[in-house]
């Protein structure tokens, strides 16, 4: 049976349309085919919601439905053969009599992992695998890095000045990126489960970490450092948004509010993201400041870096930026006097 491309290709772009809402599910979107025309598709809209594949069916309309029997379902994750929230897609697209089914890449949940194609293999479906692997991978990195290296996905960000300075000396915090870069830095945390910052940032700054100029989620706030403490007034302690402070004296909860107890080691940035990895928090973004990021680039424990660089700031003296270590370059956008530059760990 015959089987195209670009029916994946749609597949990931309906699966994209699902980012910011599906964690820690993976984002999906299945098309079905029926002589070269798409009669039903969907994705995977939100956590706890129907999956791409359920959505599909449900698309087809009365008229179509006799096709379905005639037709090739494509879908950018294998379907699900476990129970969870929803019964297994594989069971669905057996029962719906789908002949070929054409997947993007397996799912790396140990539940799944080759299940689902199996099953269908098994009832007599004949299953293309790979199609659009790459694109389908890098669509889901922060699900295949959270199931294969048992941590969330790390995103770190940050903006700087020209000669490379991230804040002046002092407390006073200064604004360095621009209103655009700005708001696209809001639907960059929208995107992600988590966003965390060091107790300076929030001490020096008092940031809300929301995502307040762009439609989307709240991810959860987290802090890192013992010298945020409950009482104190700080936006990241309004209980607006849940938020989670990592520590290494204080255990308590109030509200959104979450002081949690870790012990103080060298390794405490990787124990709090063992917690994270318990808590199925996929993705995080660190926001900074200095030493948090170096923190996190020391211990090679970060996937990409969003660095914004104001060409037409210059400060001399200041906080110095963080240093990449085996990284290499991705895509590059200009936003008006802001150059942002994305880097991939190697
Ligand atoms: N331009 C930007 O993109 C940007 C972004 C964010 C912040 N900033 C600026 O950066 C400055 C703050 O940066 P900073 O480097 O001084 O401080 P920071 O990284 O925000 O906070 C440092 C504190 O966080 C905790 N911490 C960090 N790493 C840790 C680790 N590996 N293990 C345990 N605890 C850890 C410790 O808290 P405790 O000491 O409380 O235990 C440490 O003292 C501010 O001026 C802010 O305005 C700039």
């Amino acid at each position: 049976m015959e089987w195209k491309d670009i029916y994946m290709h749609r597949c990931l772009q309906l699966a994209n349309q699902g980012a910011g809402f599906t964690a820690p599910n993976p984002m999906v979107g299945a098309v079905l085919v029926y002589e070269n025309e798409i009669i039903g598709e969907g994705f995977h809209r939100a956590y706890g919601g129907p999956h791409a594949e359920v959505n599909c069916f449900e698309s087809v309309l009365p008229r179509h439905r006799q096709f379905i029997c005639k037709s090739t379902l494509y879908v950018s994750l294998e379907p699900c053969s476990h129970y969870g929230k929803t019964p297994p897609c594989a069971a669905l697209v057996i029962k719906q009599q789908v002949p070929q089914v054409v997947v993007a890449c397996r799912d790396a949940n140990s539940k799944v992992n080759g299940g689902g194609i199996k099953m269908m293999q098994d009832a007599g479906i004949l299953v293309r695998e790979g199609v659009l692997e790459k694109e389908a991978l890098e669509l889901n990195r922060r699900f295949f890095v959270f199931h294969q290296k048992k941590r969330p996905y790390i995103i770190l960000k940050w903006a700087e000045t020209a000669d490379h300075k991230i804040a002046k000396p002092g407390p006073l915090p200064i604004a360095i990126s621009n209103d655009l870069t700005h708001t696209w830095v809001h639907q960059w945390r929208a995107a992600e489960a988590a966003i965390m910052v060091g107790s300076n940032t929030v001490l020096t700054d008092d940031p809300y970490l929301t995502t307040r100029h762009w439609p989307g989620n709240n991810p959860l706030r987290i802090v890192v450092g013992n010298r945020v403490q409950p009482g104190k007034s700080l936006h990241v302690l309004d209980n607006t948004v849940s938020t989670w402070v990592f520590n290494n004296h204080l255990q308590c909860e109030h509200e959104k509010t979450r002081f949690i107890k870790l012990p103080e080691s060298p390794q405490f940035i990787r124990d709090v993201l063992q917690y994270l990895h318990g808590q199925q928090v996929l993705s995080v973004l660190v926001e900074g400041g200095q030493q948090l990021l170096q923190s996190f680039i020391d211990a090679g424990l970060w996937d990409e870096a969003r660095v914004i660089t104001n060409t037409e700031m210059f400060l001399n003296e200041g906080i110095q930026s963080p240093e990449l270590k085996y990284y290499k370059n991705g895509e590059t956008a200009d936003l008006k006097n802001d150059r942002i530059r994305i880097y991939r760990r190697l």
